[in-house]
């Protein structure tokens, strides 16, 4: 109520909506699910002792705002720490770590979490995934042990889901590299997009039952132009890349899960017309970035070299790995678009976040804020 005066001032004196201080804090909480584009920490927790040697535990990770590695992948904050920064709420708990207040939030997502659950993708033949299931169905699973905690009737939980933001994603992209790694071919790893869709169907559908009013559904990456694919699959025949030097094949792989998604996207928005359902955008922003590096704050030299790396053409080395002995950060990780050959730099992830919650890369936008007045 205090929040209305000034909200009204300012509406009426600058007429600039955007300022408005309704929605200075049009949330009073954000969940999130995902793998690495969205991990706040759990993986290091989940993976302690179930993997040799974890890069994200190490230097250089994080030390651009974190001044340590938090067991985000990238040198500071992801997508999801500025959207919380900028809605006035706490950068998200991971759910792993211990006694934190996940009242006005939680991070469910994990580093290298498929859509689809292990046991699926071992029936498919499909073997190349960490050894513990961190999948959609799972996380939703850990929100569910949560939620007793948060609130405690269908009403309360309701009221409170309508205020969150559920931003449910990025999701899928590692369905289709372990696809791709396991040996199989670009259009077996498109042929998964109709399953990985309806578990993210079923997902959405769960917390909009729930109560949840506003959701972000993140796409994928146009993995062709992420080194570690340009590495692994680098090809002598020129007509394999486009004018940005990013693989055609893999990048179709991203293209067509996200048509895929926005159609859902505008399936549940139909379903669901009390709700607000957001298509947010990786793909173009990165796109835009490689085109006109200069126009976003970037270096204009060749932006699929890596920041943080150990050698080779782009920069990405896998004897030497970002987080790995012989791996190393560029001086300037704010001129430079990918961090570690497979995530962004945290200026990369600003430029996208300020798009998701302003426009012009979510559709809409997440501001202004609360469907729900
Ligand atoms: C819900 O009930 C449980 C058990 O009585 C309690 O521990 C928890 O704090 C309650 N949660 C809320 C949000 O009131
Ligand atoms: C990759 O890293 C290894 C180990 O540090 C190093 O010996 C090798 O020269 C590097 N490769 C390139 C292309 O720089």
């Amino acid at each position: 109520m205090e929040l209305l005066l000034p909200c009204v001032i300012i509406f009426m004196s600058l007429f600039n909506h955007a300022s408005c201080s309704q929605y200075d804090k049009p949330y009073s909480a954000i969940f999130s699910f995902g793998d690495s584009y969205a991990d706040t920490g759990n993986f290091i927790t989940v993976m302690k002792e179930k993997i040799a040697y974890d890069v994200f535990e190490h230097s250089p990770y994080g030390m651009t705002y974190f001044g340590q590695p938090t067991g985000r992948g990238s040198n500071g904050r992801l997508v999801i720490d500025f959207i919380a920064q900028d809605l006035g709420l706490p950068l998200l708990p991971p759910y792993f770590s211990q006694g934190q207040d996940f009242s006005k939030g939680a991070n469910f997502a994990v580093i290298g979490a498929p859509a689809l659950s292990i046991d699926y993708l071992r029936q498919q033949g499909i073997s190349n995934f960490y050894p513990v299931d961190i999948s959609l169905n799972v996380q939703l699973g850990w929100f569910q042990q949560l939620k007793p905690s948060l609130c405690n009737s269908t009403e309360s939980c309701q009221d409170y889901f309508s205020k969150s933001l559920f931003v449910l994603g990025e999701i899928g992209g590692n369905d289709y590299n372990f696809v791709i790694s396991s040996g199989k071919s670009i259009s077996d790893a498109i042929s998964f997009v109709p399953v990985v869709m309806d578990t993210i169907k079923a997902a959405a559908e769960s917390l909009l039952k729930q109560g949840a009013l506003h959701i972000v559904l993140p796409g994928n990456l146009p993995t062709g132009c992420i080194p570690i694919l340009l590495t692994i699959f680098a090809s002598t025949n020129k007509l394999d890349y486009d004018h940005l030097g990013c693989l055609t094949a893999y990048n179709s792989i991203g293209f067509y899960h996200n048509l895929k998604l926005k159609e859902l996207v505008a399936q549940l928005q139909d379903s669901y017309p009390q709700a607000k359902i957001m298509y947010a955008d990786y793909y173009e922003p990165v796109i835009k970035f490689l085109e006109n590096p200069d126009n976003f704050g970037f270096s204009n030299d060749n932006q699929l070299v890596i920041c943080c790396g150990g050698g080779g053409p782009y920069n990405f080395n896998f004897s030497a790995n970002c987080g790995q002995p012989g791996g190393s950060a560029c001086s300037d990780p704010s001129i430079r678009i990918n961090w570690d050959g497979i995530h962004l730099t945290e200026a990369a992830f600003r430029v996208i976040a300020t798009g998701w919650l302003k426009g012009p890369y979510a559709h809409p936008p997440i501001l202004p804020g609360n469907k729900r007045k």
